[in-house]
C-alpha cells in the first residue's frame, strides 16, 4: 500500500488527489543490541529506523510521494530543488513517474556517486552551483517564482506532512512511544517532522539531533559559512527549519549535539560490521551521538529510536577509507584461511 493510502486521514489529501507512489514507507525497525552495548545501554533498549530501505534508498521519499503528488493536483509543469544528493535523487524518481520536468540545483563535488547517478538515469535536469548546499538553495528559490515549477525542497509543507508518518510507523511497530529519538540533522525538516508526527500521534519522545561538527549551526547557535564534513547529505552552514529544530528540542526537553567526522566513521563502520546494516555517513550521526553519551555514561535511559537516514550504497567511495585488506590470488591458485 502506498504511503498516502496507508496514512491518508492524517495528510491533506482529498479523493482527486493522484497519487504517484513508489510503495514508499513501511521501513523496518530492527532491535540493536550490539549499539546497545557500545553505548552501555541494556539488551532491547536500542532499535535503528532503516530508511534506507525506501524505493530511492533515504527517507526523503516519504516526504516526496506528497509533494510531487499535489505539483499534480495543481497542474504543475515542473519540479525543482537544491539537494546534498537525497532530495534530488528522490524528487527525480517521482518526477519521473508522474512525467514532469525536475530540475537539480547541486553543490558542485559535493554530492556522493549514487545520488547522482539516480539524478542522471531519473532523468533530471542537473545544475551544478559552484558552491555549498546553502548557496544552491538561494538559486533554487530564485528559480521557483518561475510559473508552474513547485519548490520540492522540505520548506514545501507537503514534505513535512509526508515524513511525519515515519513517527507513526515508529509508534505502530514498537507498540509504545520511544523515551529517546536520535536523528542526524542538516537542512532539520526531518526531525521537524518526527516532532510532528510523534505529537500527532499523542508522543512525546526526547529528540535528539546531531550534527557534524564541521556543519553544527545549531549547536553554535549561529550560520556556518562554509561548512565542512564528510557526511556531505549533512554539509549544511543554513539549516531551513532551523526553528523547528529548536522547538523540538525544547518542546520535547531533548539537546542538539555534534559529532566528528571520525566519530561518524566509527560509528558507520560497526553498523556495517557489527549489525549487518550499511548506511551513508550522515545517516551514523545518529548512531556516533548516542555511542558518545554512552561512553561517558550518559546515554539516556529508556528506550532509544535511531534513524538512519540513506542508504550505505548511496556513498560506496566511503569504504575506500578503511583501507580495505583484499588478498589476491591466481585463478585455480590455492588460499589459506
Ligand atoms: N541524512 C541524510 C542521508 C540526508 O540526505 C539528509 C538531508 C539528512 C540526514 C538531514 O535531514 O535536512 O531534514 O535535517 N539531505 C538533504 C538533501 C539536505 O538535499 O538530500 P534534514
Amino acid at each position: 500500500m502506498s504511503l498516502i493510502e496507508r496514512w491518508r486521514e492524517r495528510l491533506p489529501v482529498t479523493a482527486r488527489t493522484p497519487i504517484i507512489t513508489l510503495g514508499e514507507g513501511n521501513t523496518p525497525l530492527v532491535r540493536a543490541d550490539r549499539v546497545a552495548k557500545a553505548a552501555n545501554l541494556p539488551p532491547g533498549s536500542v532499535f535503528l529506523k532503516i530508511e534506507g530501505m525506501n524505493p530511492t534508498g533515504s527517507f526523503k521519499d516519504r516526504g516526496m510521494t506528497l509533494a510531487i503528488s499535489k505539483a499534480v493536483e495543481a497542474r504543475a509543469r515542473g519540479v525543482l530543488c537544491a539537494s546534498t544528493g537525497n532530495t534530488s535523487a528522490s524528487a527525480a524518481a517521482y518526477a519521473a513517474r508522474a512525467g514532469l520536468r525536475c530540475i537539480v540545483f547541486l553543490p558542485r563535488g559535493k554530492v556522493a556517486a549514487g545520488k547522482l547517478a539516480q539524478a542522471v538515469m531519473h532523468g533530471a535536469e542537473i545544475i551544478e552551483v559552484a558552491g555549498n548546499f546553502d548557496q544552491a538553495l538561494v538559486l533554487a528559490n530564485e528559480a521557483a517564482k518561475t510559473r508552474g515549477f513547485a519548490l520540492v525542497n522540505s520548506s514545501n509543507p507537503f514534505r513535512i506532512e509526508g515524513q511525519k508518518t515515519a513517527a507513526f510507523e515508529i509508534l505502530e511497530q514498537l507498540g509504545r512511544a520511544p523515551d529517546n529519538h536520535f536523528i542526524p540533522v542538516g537542512n532539520a525538516g526531518n526531525i521537524t517532522a518526527y516532532w510532528k508526527g510523534y505529537q500527532e500521534g499523542g508522543a512525546k519522545p526526547r529528540m535528539f539531533g546531531w550534527q557534524a561538527a564541521g556543519a553544527a549551526p545549531l549547536v553554535s547557535g549561529r550560520p556556518v559559512a562554509n561548512p565542512t564534513t564528510l557526511a556531505t547529505a549533512i554539509r549544511i552552514g543554513r539549516p531551513v527549519s532551523w526553528n523547528g529544530a529548536i522547538a523540538a528540542r525544547d518542546e520535547s526537553g531533548g539537546a542538539i549535539g555534534k559529532v566528528t567526522d571520525a566519530e561518524i566513521l566509527a560509528a558507520c563502520r560497526f553498523l556495517g560490521r557489527a549489525e549487518g546494516i550499511f548506511c551513508e555517513p550522515a545517516s551514523a550521526a545518529s548512531v556516533a551521538g548516542l555511542i558518545k553519551l554512552g561512553k561517558n555514561g550518559r546515554a539516556p535511559r529508556g528506550v532509544t529510536v535511531c534513524v538512519l537516514t540513506g542508504n550505505g550504497l548511496k556513498d560506496p567511495g566511503i569504504a575506500a577509507r578503511f583501507a580495505p585488506k583484499i588478498r589476491r590470488v591466481k585463478a585455480g591458485g590455492r588460499i589459506k584461511l
